[in-house]
């Protein structure tokens, strides 16, 4: 069966200046409806470079609850290494439909690895202005090459030296968050699979969009991950849901952005939240994301880490396997 991609739809609608309806959201959905228009409060930005560790600790601990998601800056990672991943991936997206379909997501396989577009319809049957491609990037075990692309020829080099620094990045974050809840700094990382962690790579690609007040990129939802670390290009398009409103996030340059996801949520008993956020599209440049997904290897139990409960605070969640978490998520169970 033939695919129709995003970007594919996308080179015609800009031609007819529309979108097929089933792009155009309800109201109850549209950006230009529900995007808060008044004074709107900043993502907290986190200097991880700041020598006092404490002050560190409390602003992560603080974002973390309050919002669910923070921007960090001066987080070890050289410009130039960002720089070359978004441009080896802004290449594959530019190559010709047929060479990018040679990394397809086989129909039915088991694992999200692939390029691809959402088949499904979503939120009263509507569909995300999006494609991506997926592919794992660590540990070592879990990297099948068959899904990185070969073109441009400097992808693989480019991708493993970003994922060297981001792993430095997650030891710290998970250690400041560990310390934040009053616990030993190895806890979260170790309740989340220690060196099994499962980085998986996801690459956003937003084409233009004729009517940006309309669609959506990606819809509302929460990162079912223990964290997610995203790098965008300079295209705005996030929005984070907080006090009843969907707030636009700043693009601040060479900032990663840190989602809490489902899995610190639960590990934290509720303590720290894990963020509801979607994206909106550019009428006139294709808006890209790197987030990086880091996971629970899928046998490893989660649940709210035994230091955290007591009479006083019950256990808010059940505690299950990461593969059940997933399952029921993706199928919309109930948890
Ligand atoms: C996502 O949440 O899946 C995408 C976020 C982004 O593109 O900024
Ligand atoms: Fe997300």
């Amino acid at each position: 069966m033939e695919v129709e991609r995003v970007q594919a739809i996308a080179s015609i609608s800009k031609i007819i200046d529309t979108i097929p309806p089933e792009f155009i959201r309800s109201e109850r959905e549209q950006p230009a409806v529900t995007t808060y228009s008044g004074p709107v409060p900043e993502v907290p930005v986190i200097d991880l470079g700041n020598p006092d560790e404490e002050s560190v600790v409390r602003a992560i601990a603080e974002a973390s609850q309050e919002w669910g998601i923070f921007q960090v800056v001066n987080h070890g990672i050289p410009s130039e290494v960002i720089q070359r991943l978004q441009t080896a991936g802004r290449e594959f997206f530019e190559l010709p439909q047929e060479e990018k379909e040679a990394y397809a997501r086989p129909p039915d396989a088991e694992s999200l690895e692939g390029y691809g577009t959402k088949l499904q319809k979503e939120v009263e049957g509507k569909k995300a202005w999006v494609d991506f491609l997926f592919h794992n990037v660590w540990p070592a075990n879990r990297i099948n090459y068959r899904f990185w692309p070969k073109n441009p020829p400097s992808y693989r080099e480019a991708n493993e030296e970003y994922v060297k620094y981001l792993i430095r990045v997650v030891d710290k974050l998970t250690r400041y968050l560990s310390l934040g809840l009053g616990l030993e700094g190895n806890v979260i990382k170790d309740a989340v699979g220690g060196d099994e962690l499962e980085y998986l790579l996801k690459i956003n690609y937003y084409p233009p969009c004729p009517r940006p007040d309309l669609a959506l990129g990606v819809v509302a939802h929460t990162d079912l991950s223990a964290l997610t670390l995203l790098v965008p290009n300079d295209v705005p398009g996030l929005q984070v849901f907080k006090d009843d409103h969907w707030f636009d996030a700043k693009y601040v340059p060479n900032a990663l952005i840190i989602h809490i996801g489902d899995q610190i949520q639960i590990l934290s008993n509720g303590k720290y939240k894990s963020v509801l956020h979607r994206t909106t599209v550019n009428k006139n440049k294709a808006r890209m994301s790197w987030p990086v997904f880091c996971s629970p290897p899928a046998e490893l139990v989660v649940g709210p880490l035994p230091q955290l409960v007591n009479e006083e605070n019950p256990p808010k969640y059940k505690s299950k396997k990461y593969k059940d978490y997933e399952y029921c998520k993706l199928n919309k169970l109930p948890q």
